[in-house]
C-alpha cells in the first residue's frame, strides 16, 4: 500500500500535522534555540541529542543518527509499518486516504472488523466476573493474589460454562458470525451454527504494543486439562509473534533499560502487580526471533527468569543463541527448583525476586554450569564436548572483541589452550558459511568528501541554491555515489520544479545513511550570512570541479601510457588531444 499512497497526499498529510505535536505525545521535549530536544528514545543516552525541528518538521539524534520525518517516527517508536503510520497520522490531520484495490480493501476491512470482535469479545469476557456466575472465577483470581486493580488493568475475564454464551451476545451486536469465527472465538458445529470456542475459562486477552487485542489465552479453574487453550492463528495472531503485557510494561523496560522475560501468565502479572513493572511474558518456553525482535525495539539488556525444572532449562538455551544473534545482552536467573516466577514471589516476596534479578548470571556462566553439570569437566572427552557446546554459542557473536574475550575465559575455565579453542571456533564457522556471509564486509562506508558533503547540505537547507549548483555541476561530479544519488534525487525534483522539503524527501528513502544525512542537514543550521553562502557555493563547486578534473587528467595519462605501451597510435593522438585540452581548461 505504501507505494500506492499518491505522494501529494502524503505531503498533504505531513503537511497538516506538527511534528512537535506528535513526538510530545511520547516525549517531554523542551526548547533548544530554534529546535526541541529530549534525550533519545532509540538509544540509551543522559543528555539530550535527540533534535526536533519545527522549522522542518524533522527529528534528528545526534548521538544514534536515528532520523525522520513524523510518519518515520511512529515507525520506530510505534513499531508501525509505513501504512499504518500514514493512517494514522491521516486521521489525525483529517486526510481521507483513497483505499487502493478492492481486494486490499476488503482484507483490510476484515482485519478491522476481527479486532473489533476481539474487542467486544474482551469486554464481554471483562463483563462476565462481576455477575453471579462469575463468583468462583473471582475466588480464583483472588486465590491466585490478584487485586481487583490487577484484574481490571490486565482486562482478565471469564468465559461462562455455555456453548453460547458469547454467540449470543454477539448477536445482538450487527456482527458477522463469520467474522467471529475468523477471530477465532466460535467453532463451526457439525450440523450447521457454531460453539464458543472458549468455555468455563478465565480469559487473558493479549494485546499488541497498541493495546488492541490479539486473541485470548485462556485458562481452566482447576486441574483439567489442557491447562491452557489460546487463540488459533488468525488474521492478526500468530503464536510466538507477540509479548504477552509488553504493551503495558514497555515504557518501563525503555525506562530501566532492561527486561526480565519470564514464561507464563500469571508469572507476568504477579510480579508486575507488586511493582516490577518492565517484564513481558513469553507464553510458551523457547522464545522466538520475532518476540526478541520486538523487545529490541526497548533494550538490549535481557533477564530470563524461567523455571527451576530441566524444560525451563533446555528453553533458555535455546533462546540464548538468538538473543545473542541479536546482538542482546542476556543473563539468565534460575530460581529454585519446583518454583516458577509466579510462586516465587509470592512466597518469598518481590524483593527477593528482584536481588534474584540482579544476581542474574552471564549466559556463558551459565551454559558453562549446565555443561559442566552434564559432562565430566575433569575427562578428556568431557572436556571437548564442553567446548565444542561452547563454541557454538561463542561463535554466534558479531563482536570480535566480545568473542576473543570469552573464548580466553573459557581456556582457563576449561584448562585448555586458546589456540585450540580458536583453530576449533573456525571448524565450527565453516559449517555455517551462510550466517558468516550475511555480515557485510565493510558496511562503515568510506568518509565523505567534506565539500561535497557541505553542497548537499545547502541544497537541503536552502532549496533556492539547487538550481545554482545545477547549472555548474552533474550529479557524476560527486565523488562519493551517495552523494551522487542524492544529488540526482535534488536535481530532479528541481528540474520539475518540485518543492525540495526534507520531510518530503524522507519518504522515498528507504537508505538509513541518506536519511540520516538529510535530518541531519534539516536540524541543523549552517550559520553563514546570505552574501557568504553565496562565496560557499561558489568555492564549493570551484572544488568540485577541479577534484573533478585533475581526477580525469589522472585517468587519462594511465590511458595515454596503456597507448604508449600497446603502440596504439591512432588512439594514443586521440588521447594527446583530449589531454592537451583539459589542460587549456582551468582546474
Ligand atoms: P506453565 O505450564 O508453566 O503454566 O506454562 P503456568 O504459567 O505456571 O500456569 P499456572 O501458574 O498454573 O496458571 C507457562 C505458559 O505457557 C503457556 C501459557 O502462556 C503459560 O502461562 N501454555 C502452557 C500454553 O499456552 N498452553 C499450555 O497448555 C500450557
Ligand atoms: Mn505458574
Amino acid at each position: 500500500m505504501a507505494g500506492r499512497i499518491p505522494e501529494n497526499l502524503l505531503e498533504d498529510i505531513l503537511s497538516r500535522i506538527d511534528i512537535v505535536e506528535v513526538i510530545s505525545g511520547y516525549l517531554p521535549l523542551k526548547r533548544a534555540g530554534r529546535n526541541f530536544k529530549a534525550c533519545c528514545p532509540f538509544h540509551h543516552e543522559k543528555t539530550a541529542s535527540f533534535m526536533v525541528s519545527p522549522d522542518r518538521q524533522i527529528y534528528h539524534c545526534f548521538g544514534c543518527g536515528e532520523s525522520g520525518n513524523a510518519f518515520k517516527f511512529l515507525m520506530r517508536y510505534e513499531r508501525m509499518e509505513f501504512p499504518e503510520a500514514v493512517e494514522t497520522l491521516a486521521s489525525k490531520a483529517g486526510v481521507i486516504l483513497p483505499r487502493a484495490s478492492p481486494q486490499d480493501s476488503q482484507a483490510a476491512n476484515l482485519i478491522a472488523q476481527i479486532y473489533r470482535a476481539n474487542e467486544a469479545a474482551a469486554l464481554f469476557y471483562a463483563n462476565n466476573l462481576s455477575h453471579a456466575a462469575g463468583h468462583e472465577a473471582r475466588n480464583y483470581l483472588v486465590k491466585r493474589g490478584l487485586t481487583e486493580d490487577s484484574i481490571r488493568t490486565f482486562r482478565l475475564g471469564l468465559a461462562l460454562e455455555k456453548w453460547d454464551g458469547l454467540i449470543n451476545h454477539l448477536r445482538q451486536s450487527a456482527m458477522s458470525l463469520g467474522v467471529i469465527e475468523k477471530a477465532g472465538l466460535i467453532l463451526p458445529r457439525d450440523g450447521g451454527g457454531f460453539y464458543d470456542r472458549f468455555r468455563n475459562r478465565i480469559i487473558f486477552p493479549i494485546s499488541d504494543i497498541r493495546s488492541r487485542v490479539l486473541g485470548f489465552g485462556a485458562r481452566v479453574l482447576d486441574n483439567a486439562l489442557p491447562k491452557y487453550m489460546n487463540s488459533p492463528e488468525t488474521p492478526i495472531y500468530t503464536k510466538g509473534n507477540n509479548l504477552y503485557g509488553l504493551y503495558l510494561s514497555r515504557d518501563h523496560i525503555r525506562d530501566t533499560d532492561l527486561c526480565v522475560v519470564v514464561e507464563g501468565y500469571l508469572d507476568f502479572m504477579i510480579p508486575y502487580q507488586h511493582g516490577l513493572k518492565n517484564i513481558v511474558a513469553s507464553q510458551g518456553t523457547a522464545l522466538t526471533a520475532e518476540q526478541i525482535r520486538l523487545l529490541k525495539r526497548y533494550t538490549h539488556n535481557v533477564v530470563m527468569v524461567y523455571d527451576g525444572d530441566a524444560a525451563g532449562e533446555l528453553a533458555t538455551l535455546r533462546s540464548l543463541d538468538l538473543f545473542i544473534e541479536e546482538e542482546m545482552h542476556v543473563r539468565v536467573a534460575g530460581l529454585p527448583a519446583g518454583f516458577d516466577p509466579d510462586t516465587f514471589v509470592r512466597q518469598f516476596g518481590i524483593r527477593k525476586f528482584k536481588d534474584t534479578v540482579d544476581n542474574a548470571k552471564d549466559l556463558f556462566d551459565y551454559k558453562l554450569a549446565i555443561l559442566k553439570s552434564r559432562h565430566d569437566p575433569a575427562s578428556v572427552q568431557g572436556k571437548a564436548r564442553i567446548c565444542q557446546d561452547m563454541l557454538e554459542t561463542l561463535g554466534k557473536f558479531k563482536n570480535a572483541v566480545l568473542k576473543s574475550e570469552y573464548i580466553k575465559k573459557l581456556a582457563q575455565e576449561v584448562d585448555v589452550r586458546e589456540e585450540s579453542l580458536l583453530s576449533e571456533i573456525k571448524k565450527v564457522k565453516a559449517v555455517r558459511p551462510y550466517q558468516e556471509l550475511k555480515e557485510p564486509a565493510g558496511k562503515k562506508a568510506a568518509a565523505i568528501n567534506p565539500t561535497e558533503k557541505l553542497l548537499i547540505r545547502l541544497m537541503l537547507q536552502e532549496s533556492g541554491l539547487i538550481g545554482r549548483i545545477r547549472e555548474h555541476l552533474e550529479p557524476a561530479d560527486f565523488q562519493d555515489e551517495r552523494m551522487t544519488r542524492i544529488a540526482s534525487v535534488l536535481f530532479d525534483l528541481d528540474s520539475q520544479g518540485r518543492a525540495v522539503e526534507p520531510r518530503f524527501l524522507v519518504n522515498h528513502i528507504t537508505d538509513e545513511d541518506f536519511s540520516e544525512l538529510v535530518c541531519e542537514s534539516a536540524v541543523m543550521q549552517e550559520d553563514f550570512s546570505a552574501g557568504h553562502k553565496e562565496k560557499v557555493v561558489a568555492d564549493c563547486i570551484q572544488r568540485l570541479k577541479s577534484e573533478r578534473l585533475k581526477i580525469k587528467k589522472q585517468k587519462l595519462a594511465e590511458e595515454i601510457r596503456r597507448a604508449q605501451h600497446l603502440g596504439d597510435e591512432p588512439r594514443l593522438k586521440e588521447l594527446m588531444e583530449e589531454f592537451h585540452y583539459l589542460l587549456r581548461k582551468k582546474g
